[in-house]
Parts: structure tokens; C-alpha cells; sequence
């Protein structure tokens, strides 16, 4: 919580002083009221603040940063229950950032998370169809049936996953690594796809998405995308 005249000063409305006599004349709006009161405490996170009618953007600048995730941890910006979110991984002073699509907690791997909504949108978004790869450890000797249905399509109780390319990379002791790259973001896909075909996921890590993988970033660890990066996401979609 902050004092409203000293947020307006920071946001560059204007001076402390000036920041005040807005205040005072009734000029500024806090969620849709009128704050008369110097002093006042605003939340910046979620207040909505007008001046002369005219909502306040806090400029933000834009952040990109790819998170190598660790189980445990869930991918929203707040928990109610008190559990461990990807957020508790970042550096609180890189700001606000909401993950671009999501991993289940026990999921490992590739995340990114920025503060451009816009991009979030795009790259969620089933038409662009980014690829994501998963390497995943099942349980059982997986069979050429279940591959060529994972790769044709598994119907899931929300519809038919499309084509998925699938690599069975070995298969040990009763289980099987398997990587798998699909294009859509249906809740807990994978696991589900899997399931569908008879072998569950034992445990899942995402290694890629579209062209960037998770080399150089340790479990846990994290790294800004370069500029070139970037521009080739916001190309993509
Ligand atoms: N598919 C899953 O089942 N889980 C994830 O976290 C991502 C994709």
C-alpha cells in the first residue's frame, strides 16, 4: 500500500506538492471515488485511479523471461492456499509477470513468463499453434498402437487432440521415455493423451517451446530472452 500523492508523484502525474492540491481540488478518482484525503493508501496492484477522468497507466516495461521450472511449484502469479508459485522464483523488483500458458505443479521444464499481455494472448492463442515438447517418462512398454493414435489423434473428453509427433527415445525396466511435441494447450494434455492410450505419466518436463529450449537454465533458474528472441516470437504469431 502506498500514499496516494506520493504514487501520482512517482508516476510522473507531477510534483509532491501539485500531486496534493489535485487531491485537494477532487481531480483524482480512486475506484471510481472521489479522494479528498492526503494520505490516503492505495493499493497500485489493483486500484483503479482516474485523474480528470482519465485512467492512470503505470507504464510498464516489457519483460521476457524464460523460467526452467521445478516440481512443486504452480504456475499463477498468487496462491490462496499459501503454495509455492513460479513467482516465488523471480526476483520481485523484474514486476508483475503472468506466465504464458501453464505447467502442473509436478511438470517440469520451459516456461515463459512476461508482462506483455498482448504477446501472452498471441502465443496462447489455438490458431497460431506454437509446438511445445515434453519428454515424458510413462509407465509400461509403449506400443506401436499407442503411438500412432497419440500421433493421429486421441479423443479427450474436450474434443480430439490434433496430430502429435511422437519419438519413443527408450524403454527400460518397464517404463518409457518418450518425447512429444504437441500444438495446442488443453488443460494437462499430455498426462491426459497418455492416460488415454494406457500409460500414465510418471513424470513430464517440457524441453522446448517453438524454437526456444531450455539450454544454459538450470532447474529453478531463469534467464531474460535476448532482443533477437523476442522479435522472433512476436514474428511468429
Ligand atoms: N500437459 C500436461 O499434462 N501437463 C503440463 O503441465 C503441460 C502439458
Amino acid at each position: 500500500m502506498e500514499r496516494l500523492q506520493k504514487f501520482l508523484a512517482a508516476a510522473g502525474i507531477a510534483s509532491r506538492r501539485k500531486s496534493e492540491e489535485l487531491i485537494q481540488q477532487g481531480r483524482v478518482k480512486v475506484n471510481g471515488r472521489v479522494v479528498k484525503t492526503l494520505g490516503t493508501k492505495i493499493d497500485p496492484d489493483k486500484d483503479r485511479i482516474h485523474i480528470d477522468g482519465k485512467l492512470l497507466e503505470t507504464k510498464e516495461e516489457p519483460v521476457y523471461i524464460l523460467l526452467n521450472k521445478p516440481k512443486g511449484y504452480i504456475s499463477t502469479v498468487r496462491d490462496t492456499h499459501g503454495r509455492k508459485t513460479v513467482m516465488d522464483l523471480i526476483p520481485k523488483y523484474m514486476g508483475r509477470l503472468y506466465p504464458v500458458g501453464r505447467l502442473d505443479s509436478q511438470t517440469t521444464g520451459l516456461l515463459l513468463l512476461t508482462n506483455d499481455g498482448e504477446l501472452t494472448y498471441k502465443l496462447t492463442h489455438p490458431k497460431h499453434e506454437f509446438s511445445k515438447t515434453y519428454l515424458a517418462l510413462v509407465k509400461g512398454k509403449i506400443t506401436h498402437e499407442a503411438v500412432n493414435q497419440l500421433e493421429q489423434g486421441v479423443p479427450l473428453e474436450d474434443g480430439l487432440t490434433v496430430p502429435a509427433k511422437v519419438n519413443v527415445l527408450e524403454t527400460k525396466d518397464g517404463k518409457s521415455l518418450v518425447e512429444i511435441t504437441i500444438h495446442e494447450g488443453k488443460n494437462r494434455q499430455v498426462r491426459r493423451m497418455f492416460q488415454a492410450v494406457g500409460f500414465p505419466v510418471q513424470s513430464l518436463k517440457r524441453t522446448s517451446f517453438g524454437f526456444l529450449n531450455l539450454k544454459g537454465v538450470s532447474p529453478g533458474k531463469f534467464r531474460i530472452l535476448t532482443s533477437h528472441e523476442i522479435n522472433n516470437l512476436k514474428k511468429s504469431v
